[in-house]
């Protein structure tokens, strides 16, 4: 089923909610969800780790399975997804968005975020600071779409922090098509990931930075293939605190003691509603997910 178009007014520049107000007004911008969004389902990595680090936000997902794969696209085009898709996230109030895919970040991520009002969060900078805790013999792995390997970002956050590591990259665009795919212990994928990562085995590496949201869904064999002395990253953990401290410092951050009413969460899709459901409710800790399809091509 392909999406349903919606009217709303393309202009998403909205008043900053900084939650410097008081009273009512405050809670008010306390209480909007946090907007998430991704190319398809890796983005509901990043999701789960916001559930249990913030169990009383309500979160607005966006998932573009139609135009999934953004590993391989144009940091031009990527930009122009992600600016249509965060004008369809301020239609949903949100006070706060996690760029919830490494290719955005790395690509896109800069130019969109000056052009919004809410704080933007994104999943490689966060990243890069775990990997760089991590690692022992200061060997990092990075594996990750096309984009975000070509772009250098990782290896250039890495070697700010730790001008001493080494870094190799792999590009595994294959991975992203069998985590679409919901083939997560396959043998399929096995042997994928057997030849995509033989050259970081050999390279040594103590630390593999799982550089895109689809990955950590693959991480039981990715795991079993690097072997037991290798720490696998999830971006995710970490961009869920970078998300506590933003909120925080924003005054954002809604008052799990206090809360009157739980969190509401709403996932959108740009094709494949079902699907993605039924994909969703295996992975997240809450049922009965609401998805509805909406195409944001009319947020130019
Ligand atoms: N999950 C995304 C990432 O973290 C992108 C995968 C894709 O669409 O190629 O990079």
């Amino acid at each position: 089923m392909s999406g349903s178009l919606v009217t709303v007014p393309a202009d998403s520049k909205k008043e900053i909610p900084d939650g410097r107000g008081t009273g009512k007004e405050s809670s008010m911008k306390q209480d909007a969800p946090i907007g998430v969004f991704d190319s398809g389902v890796g983005g509901l990595t990043v999701v789960k780790e916001i559930m249990n680090a913030l169990p009383a936000e309500s979160i607005v997902y966006y998932g573009d399975t139609a135009r999934v794969p953004y590993g391989n696209k144009s940091a031009e085009t990527i930009t122009a997804y992600s600016r249509q898709i965060a004008k369809f996230l301020m239609t949903q109030d949100v006070k706060a968005i996690v760029v919830a895919c490494n290719t955005i970040s790395a690509l896109a991520l800069e130019t969109i975020k000056a052009e919004f009002e809410v704080p933007f969060i994104g999943v490689v900078k966060p990243g890069a600071k775990m990997a760089a805790k991590a690692t022992q013999n200061k060997r990092i792995g990075i594996i990750a779409t096309e984009g975000t390997i070509s772009s250098g970002i990782y290896e250039k956050f890495l070697k700010a922090t730790s001008p001493e590591v080494e870094v190799f990259g792999k590009a595994c665009p294959l991975f992203v098509h069998l985590a679409e795919e919901g083939w997560l212990n396959d043998a399929v994928t096995r042997q994928v990931a057997e030849r995509y990562l033989a050259g970081l085995k050999e390279k040594q590496v103590d630390t593999l930075v799982l550089g895109c949201t689809h990955y950590p869904l693959l991480r039981g064999v990715i795991g079993e293939v690097m072997g037991e002395g290798v720490t696998l990253v999830n971006p995710a953990y970490e961009t869920a605190r970078e998300l506590i401290y933003v909120l925080e410092e924003a005054h954002l951050l809604r008052n799990q003691e206090t809360v009157q009413t739980p969190p509401a969460h709403k996932f959108y899709v740009s094709d494949g509603a079902e699907k993605f459901r039924q994909f969703a409710n295996t992975i997240l800790p809450c049922d009965h997910l609401e998805v509805e399809d909406v195409a944001v091509k009319c947020f130019e």
